[in-house]
């Protein structure tokens, strides 16, 4: 009997140290589940008092009584002790807590280059008081190469691998020359337009191809229209999107079946003093095609060549936000990987 005695003074003592020990609900918790739950030790002493005799039971059952009813107590006191702190000092965080010191990360919202560089030329040409012209990247035939004298038996379609559709006379656009035959077909001359817009070839992808790229066209249709006008328009185009005050400019002749004559537009490299790799060390770097619009073209829109001429150019809109942005590879431009546009 005396141990069980013992055991209950030993049970007080080593709760009230644990007790004062406990300075958090999780401490607090255990020590509830250690004493007075239901395997706890208060539990233990208690099952111990029913192998007692009926004598002892008269005098430890009050004793034990005695120690649940203070435990629970003494418990009951230390919780809400701690609540109360833990109350305070959650409430003193809180008061503290300043929310214009949280900073989220940044994720800065940024435009394709495509988005940037077809502003630019917008604007340049917009300055020059010409108009943003559009048309269908799934033409007829016709659009995309009847009109723009180039019929169907003449070895020209050869120099533009196309994507046929099923439908009959149906392709997608192997050049935005197509939108020169809408817009002369629906706007009386004098007229200028520039068509930013997709073209489609067929043709495996590697780091300088893909079956879709970017072109632009441009177009001016007017009274006494000359090579003359063509270049200054190109220079001064081509001065603007490279920031370059002054840039040399070399006129090949070029072979293109709506125009007549037809040359191509290189510049003198931008990068290189004595070649580098991107004018293949010939310090040219190709740009446009270009010419005079060939009167077979503006009689299929129903234009007098008699009365008006024009020129027309068109360049890689692909291209050139290559080189501008010295993007080596077509293929970063168009999977869209947030890393890469994330530089722009
Ligand atoms: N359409 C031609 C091409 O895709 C470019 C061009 C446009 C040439 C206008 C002359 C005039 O290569």
């Amino acid at each position: 009997m005396s141990t069980i005695k013992q055991q209950i003074t030993d049970t007080q003592q080593r709760f009230n140290d644990l007790l004062a020990a406990a300075n958090n609900a999780d401490a607090l918790e255990k020590i509830r589940i250690d004493f007075l739950g239901r395997k706890g030790e208060l539990t233990g002493l208690m099952q111990a008092l029913k192998t007692l005799s009926s004598d002892e039971k008269r005098e430890i059952g009050p004793l034990l009584n005695k120690l649940k009813v203070e435990l629970e107590a003494l418990y009951a006191k230390k919780k809400a002790e701690l609540e109360s702190g833990e109350y305070q000092r959650d409430a003193e965080s809180k008061s503290n807590f300043d929310v214009s010191s949280y900073v989220p990360d940044k994720l800065n919202g940024s435009l394709h280059p495509y988005t940037y560089i077809t502003q630019i030329i917008e604007n340049v040409f917009m300055t020059m008081g010409y108009q943003i012209a559009d048309g269908p990247e799934m033409e007829k035939e016709f659009y995309n190469f009847e009109a723009l004298n180039i019929p169907g038996d003449h070895p020209a379609r050869d120099m533009q691998d196309t994507i046929w559709l099923e439908m009959p006379q149906t392709l997608m656009r192997t050049h935005t020359s197509s939108v020169q035959i809408h817009t002369m077909q629906n706007t009386k001359p004098p007229l200028a337009i520039v068509a930013p817009g997709r073209a489609y070839r067929f043709e495996a992808t590697d780091a300088s191809h893909d079956y879709v790229f970017k072109q632009c066209e441009g177009l001016l249709v007017g009274k006494d229209i000359s090579m003359s006008n063509l270049l200054a328009t190109t220079k001064t185009f081509l001065q603007a999107i490279f920031e370059k005050d002054e840039l040399v400019l070399r006129v090949r002749p070029g072979y293109f079946p709506f125009v007549e004559p037809g040359i191509e537009i290189d510049i003198q490299c931008i990068f290189c003093t004595n070649g580098c790799s991107t004018c293949k060390k010939s310090r040219w770097i190709e740009c446009m095609g270009a010419g005079l619009v060939n009167p077979h073209v503006l009689s299929h829109c129903n234009i007098d060549s008699r009365e008006y001429s024009g020129f027309a150019f068109g360049f890689g809109l692909t291209r050139l936000a290559m080189l501008k942005y010295g993007i080596s590879d077509i293929r970063m431009l168009h999977n869209n990987s947030v890393e890469f546009l994330e530089q722009f």
